[in-house]
């Protein structure tokens, strides 16, 4: 075999997760479950989904291979329909899941494919997922009629003819902007591919995006602002740009691309993210007098989804000490026109000496933010030389000071008084 991964590192790598990259030679065990149509026939509730196993790659060249895995194992004759490029993300982080396709008892008309003996068993349909949001494929699989056929092996030699596969199954955006939602589909031989996109958005709101009829070749928009390039579908792409998004269009669309009675689907969920403006009413030097009282005010503006944590902190100069909330009051979230909102955060504060050098620093965290913005003010604040205390403090001492002139001079005078004795 011509690899640069040997299939011991192949399936290590599976395991423990690395950065073996992936040659188109290379034989690449998926583990998957395998959804049974099967009822218990106690309860009539589904059984639990079996491990299985996807074995594709490898070119002619894996005859050799041992492919005795636990469990149920489809291996997948090579084809033009071919999920690798997907797996250089790493299969670590793949979520894999097979099911027989219900064809509704309807022979499917595949060129080269020849389901005659079991309809019922002949089509699977697996799809493979990223956790991380990198992509999202659906495969259709047909049985080989060649397999020479045993009730107890679970050992099925299958050809992949249809996928159907996006890229952005999770996209954020900002207002305004414009978003190529992808969609993209591979077909074992030419075909004429019907493609639909549907909108699903909060509460019941449901509705056609538009609809291409493979075999009349007509394009039908049912909204504004949106496009699909129909010669792209020669290249098997049927991908939707969403011009100037709004919070309207925030939900899922579905793309669905159909090839003889085989309907595929993938699922894109949009979502606005609109970072907040932070304002502030001070500058980040305040010289205050002692006594003084002052209002300090952050805004965040203009920012989506509504969720919103703002804080004002209170740090001292050159300490270890983690910084001390303050107690601060919010305004109400303001919404604007454009579904964004607004908040502010502030308190009042009376200057006192101690607090000279202090900053008061606020903290802004949102999901459209990858770390907190901070602003942070510096306080500088001055003895006040008119203020009561400063008086008081003044009397007191001068009131000490004449007692203790007052003692001294009795003192002394007693003294003297006593030396005659
Ligand atoms: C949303 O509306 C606010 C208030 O009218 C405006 O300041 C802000 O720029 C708008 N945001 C976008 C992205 O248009």
């Amino acid at each position: 075999m011509e690899s640069d991964c040997p299939i011991s590192l192949i399936l290590f790598v599976l395991f423990i997760g690395g950065n073996c990259s992936i040659e188109e030679t290379a034989v690449i065990k998926l583990p998957c479950l395998y959804g049974s149509p099967q009822h218990n026939l106690l309860d009539n509730q589904p059984l639990p989904p079996n491990t299985a196993w996807v074995v594709l790659g490898g070119g002619q060249d894996r005859k050799g291979e041992n492919l005795d895995f636990e469990g149920i194992t489809f291996i997948l004759k090579d084809s033009p329909v071919n999920l690798t490029p997907f797996l250089k993300w790493g299969l670590e982080d793949l979520k894999c899941d097979i099911t027989p396709y219900f064809t509704a008892d309807t022979q499917i008309l595949w060129p080269g494919v020849t389901n005659t003996d079991n309809v019922v068993d002949s089509w699977y349909i697996y799809t493979v997922k990223h956790n991380g949001g990198k992509f999202s494929a659906a495969t259709f699989l047909t049985k080989l009629s060649e397999t020479p056929e045993k009730k107890e092996d679970d050992k099925h030699h299958v050809l992949a003819t249809f996928m159907l596969s996006t890229r952005t199954p999770r996209v954020y955006a900002r207002l305004m902007d414009n978003v190529l939602l992808d969609c993209a589909f591979t077909v074992d031989h030419r075909a004429d591919v019907s493609v639909s996109w549907n909108y699903r958005g909060r509460g019941r709101q449901e509705g056609k995006i538009l609809s291409y009829n493979g075999a009349t070749k007509m394009l039908q928009y049912n909204w504004k602002g949106v496009s699909m390039q129909v010669e792209e579908l020669e290249n098997g792409y049927a991908s939707l740009l969403l011009r100037n998004v709004a919070l309207k269009s925030e939900g899922l669309f579905i793309c669905t691309v159909s090839v003889a009675s085989l309907f595929a689907e993938q699922q894109i969920h949009l979502q606005i993210k609109e970072r907040p403006n932070v304002k502030l009413n001070v500058d980040s030097v305040v010289t205050l007098k002692e006594g003084d009282e002052r209002k300090f005010v952050y805004d965040a503006s203009n920012y989506y989804p509504l969720d919103v944590n703002m804080e004002w902190l209170r740090e001292l100069p050159s300490t270890e000490l983690l910084p001390s909330l303050l107690n601060v009051i919010y305004s109400s979230h303001r919404k604007n026109h454009n579904g964004t909102y607004s908040l502010s955060c502030s308190f009042l504060y009376k200057a006192s000496l101690q607090d000279d050098g202090v900053t008061f620093t606020c903290r802004v965290e949102h999901e459209s933010l990858k770390k907190p913005i901070r602003n942070s003010v510096t306080l500088i604040v001055l003895p006040n030389d008119d203020s009561p205390v400063w008086m008081l403090a003044l009397v007191v001492s001068l009131i000490l000071l004449l007692l203790y002139c007052v003692i001294k001079y009795c003192t002394d005078r007693n003294t003297n008084k006593r030396k005659p004795y």
